[in-house]
């Protein structure tokens, strides 16, 4: 056993964890922060996804030592208090969400693109997204929620007014 202290969501967290721990198994069994996903344990989906130091890991890969004194954030940190956050506001505007499995690794995806680029193209968010796979919604409304969230960063409402209008009810979708 190894104490480390991280901060995770904002909140400075000491815990005690086993050598072989990874980092998705400390946020969902000792923080209890469940809302990242495992899917395929090794990379490949994305479902696991949280930022780290401001960049995207996928928490299947990382043990949870290398994440010591790192600052994480998961979905969990992602909304205002009781506000949600304009990002997930755009994925539910949208329907951009289905199942919702893969739905908080994309989150995190969009804010990772939106923190390093406020006014991406759908490539540059495509691209952004590439990590993650959804089996549900065909990718189109996902695509469509980050460029709506970034309008509503922007506080540009109506430009995205015009972009939920322009792609709703596309058929393939
Ligand atoms: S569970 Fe980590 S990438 Fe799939
Ligand atoms: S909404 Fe079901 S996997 Fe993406």
């Amino acid at each position: 056993m190894k104490n480390i202290s991280l901060i995770v969501n904002n909140k400075i967290c000491n815990v005690n964890i086993e050598e072989d721990l990874r980092l998705l198994d400390l946020l969902r069994d000792k923080l209890n922060l469940t809302g990242t996903k495992e899917g395929c344990s090794e990379g490949e989906c994305g479902a696991c996804t949280v930022i780290m130091d401001g960049e995207l890991v996928d928490s299947c890969l990382v043990m949870a030592f290398q994440a010591e004194g790192k600052e994480i954030l998961t979905i969990e940190g992602v909304q205002n208090g009781e506000e949600i956050h304009p990002i997930q506001k755009a994925f539910l505007d949208v329907g951009a969400v289905q199942c919702g499995f893969c739905t908080p690794g994309m989150v995190l995806a969009a804010k990772s693109i939106l923190d390093k680029n406020p006014n991406p193209n759908r490539d540059y968010i495509r691209e952004g997204i590439s990590g993650n796979l959804c089996r549900c919604t065909g990718y189109n409304k996902i695509v469509d929620a980050v460029e709506i969230a970034a309008s509503y960063l922007n506080n540009d409402i109506d430009k995205a007014k015009e972009i939920a209008t322009k792609y709703e009810c596309k058929e393939g979708n």
